[in-house]
């Protein structure tokens, strides 16, 4: 493994949550069902009670780990992956509970996964995703019966990456399309096009153009649909000549990197090369040496000969951990998403027979959204 930093001005990744540091008090703090109690849990109480409440729980519970939690939660994580590797867990894990530390849409996407005597838990509920809120299900419905005014639907394949709720996740199984990852998403879009004609890509608009671009389509044969815009703010040649579509969502924390901090970058550590995540904007993925999933940035570091500097366009934990892998620099962080304290809420009061923060789909959207899910995990 090799040197590494983040692509981005540090100074510019703060404004995060940060979990409160509070004085904690030598008593025995967090029992019952009360979140806020947690938070009195002293820093260094908090690991041999998670690993005790989890001891106690044994097989009964799996706990899933995103690649961007921070390392105090994913330590205790029975599996840790990038998005594709996690639903794929969720399908097989074999715990009566899952415990998701990840954001609302993979739990959600565990939960209409799971086994029929599983329960998805999500340890803080605030752990969401803006992507993910930018397609209403009213206005992808809108978008869809626009499109149908100008075009046959049986030509337009919708394609939602994962970080879309589960209703957009429904609407896209409901009208023969997938869902997909950063990981396979080059893999979803040749299948869409194999079955038809043009691709609605919903909610990231960069991840559809860089993954689109490619595999060959050029720029001009993309659109963005506004969905505050009438047709999106196409004409309807436009629309009829695209062949793709793309919503306009991004991610807030990827759409930060730009193409002067790889220049920067490059300037400042010659030789270093780059890889950025494929929410980054497209000039940003031009601009790298390479683009990857969490998993893929993960494995080509650790994949690449000894004394290579690396430069890294992704969220700030991932990065962190890296860095502390090879014994590196400190970077300020940006999301926390789940803290320890929810993780050691979440298992206790499992322990205690309480399930806390289920996340649960209801049957109709769980239908369609499961037939989207089972045909990414097919296309892996
Ligand atoms: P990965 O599939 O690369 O893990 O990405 C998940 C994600 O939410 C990126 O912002």
């Amino acid at each position: 493994m090799g040197n590494l930093v983040s692509i981005s001005d540090s100074s510019t990744l703060i404004g995060a949550h940060q979990p409160p540091t509070l004085r904690a008090p030598e008593i025995e703090a967090g029992v019952g069902c009360d979140f806020d109690s947690y938070l009195l849990v002293p820093d260094t109480a908090l690991d041999d009670r998670i690993a005790a409440a989890k001891a106690r729980l044994g097989p009964d519970v799996v706990i899933l780990g995103h690649h961007y939690q921070r390392d105090e939660v994913v330590k205790f994580a029975d599996f840790r992956g990038d998005s594709l590797k996690l639903s794929f867990q969720a399908s097989q894990a074999e715990g009566r509970y899952i415990v998701f530390c990840g954001v609302h849409f993979m739990a959600e996407s565990a939960d209409i996964l799971r086994r029929e005597h599983q329960t998805v838990i999500l340890p803080d509920l605030n752990a969401g995703c803006s992507m993910a809120d930018m397609a209403d299900i009213g206005q992808v419905e809108a978008c869809w019966s626009e499109l149908s005014s100008l075009v046959d639907s049986r030509e337009i394949i919708p394609v939602t990456y994962m970080n879309s709720t589960a209703a957009i996740k429904s609407f896209t199984g409901e009208h023969g399309g997938s869902v997909c990852t950063s990981t396979n998403a080059a893999a979803v879009m040749r299948w869409a096009f194999d079955t038809g004609e043009k691709v609605l890509f919903l909610p990231d608009e960069h991840l559809g153009r860089n993954t689109g671009y490619r595999m060959g389509i050029p720029l001009d044969q993309m659109i963005v649909w506004d969905p505050y815009e009438e047709f999106g703010g196409n004409t309807p040649e436009a629309i009829r000549s695209a062949r793709i579509i793309l919503w306009k969502g991004y991610c807030s924390v990827h759409q930060r990197f730009t193409p002067q901090q790889v220049a920067r970058v490059r300037r400042e550590h010659p030789g270093i090369r780059v890889i950025a995540h494929p929410e980054c904007r497209f000039e940003v993925a031009q601009a790298a040496d390479q683009i990857g999933s969490t998993e893929g940035i993960i494995k080509a570091i650790q994949d690449s000969p000894a004394g290579t500097q690396w430069a890294v366009g992704t969220e700030i934990h991932l990065v962190n951990r890296l860095g502390k892998e090879l014994k590196n620099h400190k970077v300020i962080s940006l999301m926390f998403r789940i803290t320890p304290q929810h993780l050691l809420w979440a298992l206790e009061n499992l322990g205690e027979g309480n399930v806390v923060n289920r996340i649960s789909v209801d049957e109709r959207t769980r239908h369609h959204a499961r037939v989207a899910l089972d045909r990414m995990l097919t296309l892996r």
